[in-house]
């Protein structure tokens, strides 16, 4: 090496290196692993109260009395909250942000108030002293498909239309050769989010409120909260750098953390702490209400589908409408003239459902993969060829071009990694007591129209990327350093990337599976626009924004991203016990921004697959109008024993309709037909078809 080449450089842009697609470990990684990241709960602030809700005994009625005196002498008491001294909050568009503003209960578990003292315990023990006496109603929490107040909602979640129709569905039924008309379900469904809903907030001044919270998208939760309390939103700061999980939980602001900032306003300026117990999280911070699809299929003597019909029924709140868009995905998925899909909801007095985890596309994928499986059974054909058969060219409802679908090479790739020549014929293989099948199904998420802006400020020689982004986990932190290095063309070292802050500028949420997409779109214009106005050699405070921009005509293509399950089971004779001995998945993922990190939200999707496929479960007893099986004992998340080996692969086509780099969604396409490959491997072992989560061994014996 000669001198010249060690001189120190003069530019404040470093050769570039390709960051985007290197198995980066994770930036944060450190921080998490010697317990130095603060998460909600953790920020450290000055003499903390601690909050202990007081939660409904009852299902529906309206409180008369509250007696609190038992519970004030409890030393270390501060106050206690109730509607009767609650802060008075403006209007909202959710319903279920009005915590404390009537005596009216609407669901059992509802947040009636809060005990606020100088340590946890005594709080927690003083809650259990406060009587409530209450004028009670009849509740109403028992799902029927002929409920008198069912209803078809105006858009289902995400924007999509409730019902479809294309085609005669009836006539095309009568003349197919095959069909089978069959009905699926599933219980509700719990995010059940390692870290716990907490939050700590400090009411400084009449205008100035500090929230620590554990949110998918600080920004956006700003914009929803500071109006609620009367505030602008630059008197409002929300601060979410880590967030250990959320599935949805935490996209939107629920009850709780109203809850808190109602009670720090109560003994401001203290700060004030509130995590809920496990069981809390079963009435107040959303689930997967419970769905009931009936579903007919019919094709030909070829096996080509001729007709695809979906009736959903769904439970919903009484307090805020969630119509899960279960329909979408078959809307999407398979060639097909004549189509209906419908959606019903039931509302009834319960917490309010929310998005969990590919909401539509996980409970539609459920249902229409194993109903794949039935028809091609029918057919006599495999149940791979028959889905290739029937792949449309064009999005079959909207007639739009694909961007980039390969759900072909999923399904062929796929089956050749995992053996599927090997697959027996129904029953065909035994060893001991268990009996052995293998399952395909196919996956799907769609692209979701993103929305975000960034601000690239160059500071003591770095480059300050700040984007009101969120890492729920996922490998934010460390992806979206990767792609704003590139679009700068430095190093991943020049880059300090500002995330999880409510004060910087707005970003889609971490939901969706839009977050690496919609970032990077905005981080990537961002950067073009700072390179155009301070060059290669930026002086200091030199800054420029950008924006997400599409660079399609809007709605020009049908994009989505695609992926194959496959899965192998063993049933036992004896016990009727399921386990996933094997699984695999493949993926249309586009480009890939980092192998480590997106291998991760596929394995956990399989993961959460897998364990509503086989133990997630909720009773819903409808005399007291909640689930009784309201912890993680009785109500089984899988644990590191219910999981087996998972291969994970993709097929790398950067698909430039997401987005500058190519990048699709990851985060949910993993869970969508997890189920279904499973029903369709029990099937293969056993002869039995399983059309209700979860596959209990009660459904085998
Ligand atoms: Mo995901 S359910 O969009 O957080």
């Amino acid at each position: 090496m000669t001198a010249t080449a060690t001189k120190p450089k003069t530019t404040n842009k470093s050769a570039k290196t390709q960051s985007v697609g290197q198995d980066v470990v994770r930036l944060d990684g450190p921080q998490k692993v010697t317990g130095t990241a603060p998460y909600a709960y953790e920020q450290p602030v000055k003499n903390p109260a601690y909050l202990f809700p007081i939660v409904s005994t009852i299902g529906l009625g309206r409180i008369k009395r509250i007696e609190d005196a038992e519970a004030r002498k409890v030393e270390g008491v501060l106050d206690i909250l109730t509607h009767r001294n609650a802060y008075k909050l403006q209007p909202s568009r959710s319903a279920e942000l009005q915590v404390l503003q009537s005596p009216d209960v609407h669901y059992r578990g509802e947040l009636l108030g809060a005990v606020i003292a100088d340590t946890p315990e005594a709080a927690r023990y003083a809650a259990s002293l406060v009587r409530i006496s209450y004028d009670e109603a009849e509740q109403d929490t028992t799902f029927k498909f002929d409920h008198p107040a069912l209803y078809t909602p105006k858009k289902v979640n995400a924007g999509g239309d409730p019902d479809s129709i294309l085609g005669d569905v009836d006539a095309a039924l009568k003349k197919a050769k095959h069909k089978i008309e069959a009905s699926y379900s599933h219980t509700m469904q719990f995010h059940s989010a390692m870290e716990p809903h907490s939050a700590i907030a400090i009411w400084e001044g009449e205008k100035s409120v500090t929230l620590y919270d554990t949110s998918q998208g600080a920004a956006a939760w700003r914009a929803t909260l500071a109006p609620l309390l009367g505030l602008e939103a630059a008197q409002l700061q929300v601060i979410s750098p880590f967030v250990g999980g959320g599935f949805g939980s935490k996209g939107v602001p629920h009850a709780p953390t109203v809850l808190t900032l109602l009670a720090a306003r109560l003994v401001s300026p203290r700060p004030v702490k509130l995590m809920l117990t496990r069981q809390q999280h079963f009435f107040n911070v959303g689930y997967r209400p419970e769905i009931h699809q009936r579903w007919r299929l019919g094709a030909d003597a070829d096996g080509q589908l001729g007709a695809i019909a979906q009736n959903v029924t769904e439970t919903t709140s009484k307090v805020l409408e969630f119509a899960e868009q279960t329909v979408s995905p078959t809307r999407v998925m398979y060639a097909a003239p004549n189509r209906e899909t419908t959606t019903r909801l039931v509302p009834l007095d319960l917490p309010p459902a929310t998005f969990m985890r590919a909401p539509g596309e996980f409970p539609g994928m459920f249902a229409l993969e194993i109903a794949m499986d039935e028809l091609a059974e029918e057919c006599g054909l495999d149940p791979i060829e028959f889905r290739l058969q029937n792949e449309p060219e064009r999005d079959p409802e909207n007639d739009k071009p694909f961007s980039v679908r390969l759900l072909k090479d999923c399904l062929t790739q796929g089956a050749k990694k995992f053996g599927w020549e090997r697959r027996k014929a129904v029953g065909g293989r035994k060893e001991g007591e268990w009996l052995y099948g293998m399952g395909v199904a196919a996956a799907t998420y769609p692209h979701h129209k993103p929305n975000a802006s960034c601000k690239i400020v160059f500071q003591k020689g770095k480059y300050h990327v700040q984007i009101g982004a969120a890492d729920l986990g996922t490998g934010a932190w460390t992806i979206l350093a990767q792609a704003a290095a590139d679009a700068l063309e430095v190093g991943l070292a020049d880059i300090k990337l500002e995330i999880g802050q409510g004060d910087l500028p707005l970003a889609g949420l971490a939901g969706g599976s839009m977050g690496t997409y919609n970032w990077t779109n905005a981080i990537w214009h961002a950067a073009q626009a700072f390179r155009g106005a301070h060059g290669d050699d930026p002086k200091a405070g030199a800054e420029a924004e950008g924006k997400t921009v599409n660079t399609e005509q809007a709605g020009t293509y049908s994009k989505h991203t695609f992926g194959a399950h496959f899965a192998e089971v063993k049933v036992s004779t004896v016990t009727g016990e399921v386990r996933v001995t094997r699984m695999l998945g493949i993926y249309d993922g586009g480009r890939i921004v980092n192998p480590r990190t997106a291998r991760s939200q596929f394995l956990g999707g399989m993961t959460m697959g897998i364990s509503a496929a086989l133990h997630e479960e909720a009773y819903l007893d409808p005399r007291f109008g909640e689930v009784v099986n309201h912890d993680l004992a009785g109500y089984h998340v899988a644990a590191h024993a219910d999981i087996p080996a998972i291969e994970v692969h993709w097929i790398e086509e950067p698909d430039p309709q997401f987005g500058p780099l190519g990048a699709k969604g990851l985060g949910e396409v993993g869970i969508t037909g997890v189920p279904a490959a499973v029903s369709n491997a029990i099937y293969n072992a056993t002869g039995k078809r399983l059309r209700d989560l979860p596959f209990t061994p009660d459904k085998l014996l």
